[in-house]
């Protein structure tokens, strides 16, 4: 990460007087996971299954803490929400992935940490109707340890665009970016060549298990990764310095893999921004009472997004990797590490009306492509709707509707059609025969005439 400018643009006073904050919408990923990649440590017994990496115990303390301090941030400090849930003011969603909703629930208990408490009521009203229900002894909270359980909204994969962006020409993207000359060019840079060579003979990698590909070793990096928060064994030779040079490139790799140019920044952060916006515009114009909205998603979506407000690119982090002349451009090199997280605030000043400002990771960070973090709503608004791309169509979304509609009917009517068609002729073909055999006299006097 640029250092230097980070210092800068967060040394801007936090809040100015006389502004409210209004509505908040925030986005994480999920926190440590088990690892995904069967690519170090991995046997037949603890072999990924396909997405179902749980979210570990590590991950959960993670989205907890984050929650924590989401409460003291708009709970206790700004008093934005209710120190109890209530429903009418948050709104929480989650990929349809267990350890995004396992995280929207660890980070909704650091949130709303002290429960539910029961009505006084006569006892029988608190046990279901069950014969041989007894009272907890639990006092007057409705669940142990005051657990809050607050409901998280999820969609189906294939509907979700805004979080798990999906798409289907993602695989045919990733196909193309790894033929670029800009990736060709961070792959057989020198020092991406030395640290290919040091990994594969500290892990003494031999002949085709040799890795020499940024996306192949960001995959390594995310086992390391994810065995360094959950307290599992490295491999022993493996160095310091080596696990560094991993770190350096892992954002740069990701973003070379799937959001390599603008036009890929800005169609997959166009579906969670347009509802950024809606959410926005939908709370001022009175018809939505929600004043937070909680995303547990992915890093990938979040890589999309920050590609798509400016903050990062596949060009600036070559250019910083490279040594090339930096310009003064803010662009975060760190990768999206686990629990990370991205929150759009909306103020209204008593003067100057609403603004917009973005926290990464808990700091601001420039919006609206200027030095500031601070930018007024309607211009931020227009900015983003301007790079809004038609997500459906180009994700090829929509054709698949019209295809089945198009040509999965018409097989169907055109075989019933051959069918009647063929019937009828034989029918004819038959009557005709028939009447022939019947009528032999009347055929030949014809042919006579
Ligand atoms: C807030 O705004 C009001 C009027 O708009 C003004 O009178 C007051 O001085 C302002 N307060 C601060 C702390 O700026
Ligand atoms: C979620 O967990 C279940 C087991 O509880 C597993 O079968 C499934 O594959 C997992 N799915 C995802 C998408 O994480
Ligand atoms: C609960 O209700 C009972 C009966 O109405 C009453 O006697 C008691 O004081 C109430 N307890 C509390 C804590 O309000
Ligand atoms: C870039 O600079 C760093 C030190 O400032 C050096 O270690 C590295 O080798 C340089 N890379 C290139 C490609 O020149
Ligand atoms: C913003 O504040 C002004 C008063 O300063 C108020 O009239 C307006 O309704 C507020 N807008 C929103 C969306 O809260
Ligand atoms: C991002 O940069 C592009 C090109 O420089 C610009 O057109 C766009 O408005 C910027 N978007 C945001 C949200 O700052």
């Amino acid at each position: 990460m640029n250092i230097f400018l980070f210092v800068f643009y967060a040394h801007i006073p936090f809040v100015k007087s006389n502004d409210t904050l209004i509505n908040v919408q925030a986005i994480w990923r999920h926190g440590v996971r088990d690892f995904y990649y069967c690519n170090w440590g991995c046997n037949s017994k603890n072999k990924p299954n396909g997405d179902a990496q749980i979210l570990t115990p590590a991950g959960m303390r993670q989205q907890y803490v984050l929650g924590k301090w989401i409460r003291q941030r708009y709970i206790i400090d700004n008093q934005l929400l209710s120190s109890f849930f209530n429903e009418n003011e948050i709104y929480i969603e989650s990929t349809d992935y267990n350890r995004t909703i396992m995280s929207a629930y660890c980070n909704l208990q650091g949130m709303y940490p002290q429960g539910f408490e029961i009505p006084n009521v006569t006892e029988d009203k608190l046990l279901p109707p069950n014969p041989g229900s007894k009272s907890p002894n639990i006092g007057n909270y409705a669940l142990p340890y005051k657990i809050s359980l607050i409901p998280i909204h999820t969609k189906q994969e294939e509907q979700d665009y805004a979080l798990a962006i999906y798409c289907k020409i993602t695989d045919s993207i990733v196909e193309s970016n790894r033929k670029t000359e800009l990736y060709n060019k961070i792959n057989s840079a020198t020092q991406t060549q030395e640290l290919f060579k040091r990994f594969n003979s500290e892990l003494g990698l031999i002949e085709e298990k040799q890795v020499n590909d940024i996306i192949e070793l960001a995959e390594w990096r995310d086992t390391f990764t994810c065995n360094r928060y959950n307290g599992d064994n490295l491999p022993q030779k493996l160095s310091a310095k080596t696990l560094f040079y991993m770190d350096q490139i892992a954002l740069l790799s990701f973003s070379l893999r799937q959001f390599q140019n603008w036009e890929q920044s800005k169609l997959y952060s166009t579906p969670y921004l347009k509802q950024v916006i809606e959410n926005f515009d939908n709370f001022i114009n009175g018809n939505s009472r929600v004043k937070y909205r909680g995303s547990s998603s992915h890093d990938s979506t979040m890589l999309g997004i920050i590609s798509g407000l400016n903050l990062t690119s596949a060009q600036c982090q070559a250019d910083i990797y490279l040594n090339k002349s930096q310009s003064d451009i803010f662009c975060l090199t760190e990768n999206i590490e686990f629990s990370s997280n991205l929150i759009f605030e909306l103020y209204n000043n008593t003067e100057n009306g609403l603004y917009v400002r973005i926290l990464y990771n808990g700091k601001y960070v420039p919006i609206c492509s200027q030095k500031g973090t601070y930018c007024q709503y309607d211009r931020f608004k227009s900015l983003v709707s301007q790079q809004f791309i038609d997500y459906e169509k180009e994700c090829n979304l929509i054709q698949e509707v019209q295809r089945e509609v198009v040509y999965n009917i018409p097989i169907w009517s055109i075989l019933f059609f051959l069918l009647v068609l063929l019937c009828t002729c034989g029918v004819f073909i038959l009557i005709f025969m028939i009447k022939q055999m019947k009528d032999p006299a009347s055929s030949d006097s014809d042919i006579s005439k």
